[in-house]
């Protein structure tokens, strides 16, 4: 599958410029992130200053939330990825070399209304291509498992395989890996990416994905209350804990590009459990927590349709991926934060 890639470059013609090797083998200096005051950007954010400076990430949204830590902590400019314009000023007044651009919809939300995840998740990504390219920016877009679909081998998912979703948002997925790949093929932009499995994490909820349920059955533990979950006891899929999908992003955008055969989108993963896994692994930290299943039709749906294991042996060996966090660590380290930020059960 490697030799595809690599015969695709060919075909493709590339013709990179000794600047575009320059520019892909710096480190990243000044960073624009969309969407950041999101599930994954209000992490990544401060993750991103704590090691390139605070005035040296801009965070972005379409709308401004009370968020003080990552509006307190450095520049915040409210962007709506639908008007590239603005973007590509605020870009320029902030000399930015990097763009990860998180702002989209995510599953169960774009399938309730596919012509807005459309415009959000197309144009959006389209409007941040354009940009990169015209100025030699380095750029991130999340993929997902949902790029895979009903036709795609749901056990140790291989990297390069069938990619036919059947959900507007692993259609706007699909897009985005072919695009950033093309962009780089085709115009030397430094784009690379993963393939996101759930995230689950404490500091700021997920919005309307098929994998929340993974997050939300935390709540629910650590606040004392039954647990209603959407989907069967034996849906399974990949996850991650945060802190490891934020080392994915750093390690992937700081990885050696020569080493790299894959670019858009790497397979990763920590984890793959089904409701009633995560259940059994909370309950061993609280003995009387219920469970009860009341099936949401759409969600189940695009569950099904995805891969219940990855293989990300191509992340392993092109740059070095490996998660810190399994199951039990992660449950450990949910409830603990969790019980802080609720205050309760101290
Ligand atoms: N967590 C995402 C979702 O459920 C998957 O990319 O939509």
């Amino acid at each position: 599958s490697s030799d595809l890639v690599q015969m695709w470059a060919k075909y493709m013609n590339r013709h990179f410029t000794k600047e575009d090797i320059y520019v892909a083998k710096k480190h990243m200096k000044t960073i624009l992130v969309t969407g950041a005051l999101g599930q994954i950007g209000s992490e990544l954010v401060m993750h991103l200053r704590k090691t390139y400076g605070g005035s040296n990430v801009i965070a972005s949204d379409v709308v401004k939330k009370d968020m003080p830590e990552v509006l307190e902590s450095g520049p915040f400019e409210q962007l709506n990825v639908l008007e590239p314009q603005k973007v590509a000023d605020v870009c320029k007044k902030h000399k930015v070399d990097t763009v990860i651009h998180l702002a989209a919809l995510l599953s169960a939300v774009a399938e309730r209304d596919p012509q807005m995840a459309f415009n959000i998740n197309i144009h959006g990504l389209y409007n941040m291509l354009e940009i990169a390219r015209e100025n030699k920016y380095r750029l991130f877009v999340p993929s997902s498992i949902a790029a895979f679909g009903p036709g795609t081998p749901q056990d140790k998912t291989p990297q390069d395989t069938v990619q036919r979703p059947t959900s507007m948002y692993g259609v706007t997925k699909v897009t985005g890996e072919l695009l950033s790949n093309y962009y780089f093929y085709r115009f030397g932009v430094d784009t690379r990416s993963v393939r996101f499995p759930g995230l689950i994490s404490w500091k700021t909820l997920p919005g309307g994905g098929t994998t929340d349920y993974a997050v939300d059955i935390f709540y629910s533990a650590v606040k004392g209350e039954e647990f209603v979950c959407p989907l069967k006891p034996d849906t399974f899929m990949d996850m991650m804990y945060m802190p490891d999908a934020l080392k994915a992003m750093t390690d992937i955008m700081e990885a050696d590009p020569d080493k790299l055969v894959h670019r858009n989108s790497f397979n990763v993963t920590s984890m793959s459990f089904s409701p009633e896994i995560i259940y059994e692994a909370i309950k061993k930290h609280y003995p009387d927590f219920k469970i009860r299943y009341e099936l949401d039709e759409n969600v189940q749906h695009i569950a099904d349709s995805w891969p219940n294991k990855l293989d990300d042996s191509c992340a392993r060996n092109e740059w070095g991926w490996q998660p810190h966090f399994d199951l039990e660590k992660m449950t450990v380290d949910m409830i603990e934060n969790l019980k802080r930020k609720l205050k309760v059960g101290l």
